[in-house]
């Protein structure tokens, strides 16, 4: 059996974990770049996609597929396809190529979690300035403006002077951004991270940090917690709303109740591992097993 995993950087730390849960088990692993993959149409179906001499379909039994990368808008849509088509012709990929799409919009995700009754915050979302100044009065005048595609918390900022917001919102639409505006939940500097595999949270931890942008990224501590079990089942459900049989589901403990910002669907999970005795990438891996196995 050999297990692929397509990353950036083979030898980033979560890659080294999963490389390392493997090497445990005597699971051959090839570590690859999209850039590397040569997709071909036509030919043998069997051999769609290769790398190097290694056919993925018939020579790996899954593929895992840590973050997609930035990319132009023709790298991504072509990675994405050819996910797809890998899926399409029998490749288990965790996550599953539309999980990563939904989860990837922020707006996407928030919609569909909404359509399943899950609580989220109420956000607004234009490419028109004008309309945005309105949503930002709506939203209560004290709102998170965030990159539709962002993570690490790179690029969100609370605004709640109209004057300020009226020139982030223009610059924001000259450049052919999209303008999310999302109510700002009070939440004190702390919020949760529940990971889940499968149908379970494995392991779950606060984010304490000095300011409302609680990214372990930008410095907030991980502190460990076992969730309640709403809070575990209102995660795991997210996960399965988005169809990702992995996911860093980030909940904020407003004033009205947990309110989930949003779902990776490719998290990190070293600040998680600094403070559960849970070996993260262990459960990865026995996971995709299982998956192989069903
Ligand atoms: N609506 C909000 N109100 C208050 N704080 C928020 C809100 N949305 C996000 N945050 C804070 O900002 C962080 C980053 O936002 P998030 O939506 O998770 O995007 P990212 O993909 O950048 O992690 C969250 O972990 C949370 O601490
Ligand atoms: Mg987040």
């Amino acid at each position: 059996m050999k297990i692929g995993i397509i990353t950036r950087n083979e030898y980033g730390w979560s890659s080294s974990q999963l490389r390392e849960a493997m090497e445990k088990r005597n699971i051959a692993s090839v570590f690859f770049r999209f850039a590397q993959l040569v997709a071909r149409v036509h030919y043998d179906p069997q051999a769609s996609v290769s790398f190097g001499e290694i056919n993925i379909l018939e020579d790996l039994s899954a593929l895992i597929t840590r973050p997609i990368g930035r990319g132009s808008l023709e790298e991504i849509i072509f990675r994405m396809n050819l996910l797809h088509r890998l899926e399409r012709l029998g490749m288990l990929i965790i996550n599953p190529p539309l999980s990563i799409e939904r989860s990837a919009d922020k707006y996407h995700t928030l919609c569909l979690l909404e359509e399943h009754d899950l609580p989220v915050p109420r956000t607004a979302v234009t490419e028109s300035s004008e309309e945005a100044l309105e949503c930002f009065q709506e939203l209560g005048g004290d709102v998170v403006i965030k990159p539709l595609f962002g993570s690490r918390g790179i690029g969100s900022t609370r605004v709640s002077d109209p004057d300020i917001a009226t020139r982030i919102f223009r610059a924001v639409s000259f450049y052919h951004g999209i303008l999310y505006l999302q109510e700002f939940v009070p939440h004190g500097v702390s919020d949760i991270r529940a990971f889940v595999i499968g149908d379970h949270v494995v392991a779950s931890m606060y984010r304490v940090a000095e300011t409302w942008k609680t990214n372990v990224s930008l410095g907030a501590k991980p502190v460990s917690t076992k969730l309640t079990s709403e809070l575990e089942s209102l995660a795991v459900r997210a996960a399965k709303i988005i169809g990702c049989k992995m996911a860093g589901v980030d909940i904020l403990e407003g004033p009205n109740g947990p309110i989930i910002v949003e779902l990776n669907s490719q998290p990190g999970w070293r600040g998680l591992q600094s403070v559960t005795k849970i070996n993260i990438a262990d459960e990865i891996v026995e996971f995709v097993l299982s998956e192989i196995k069903a």
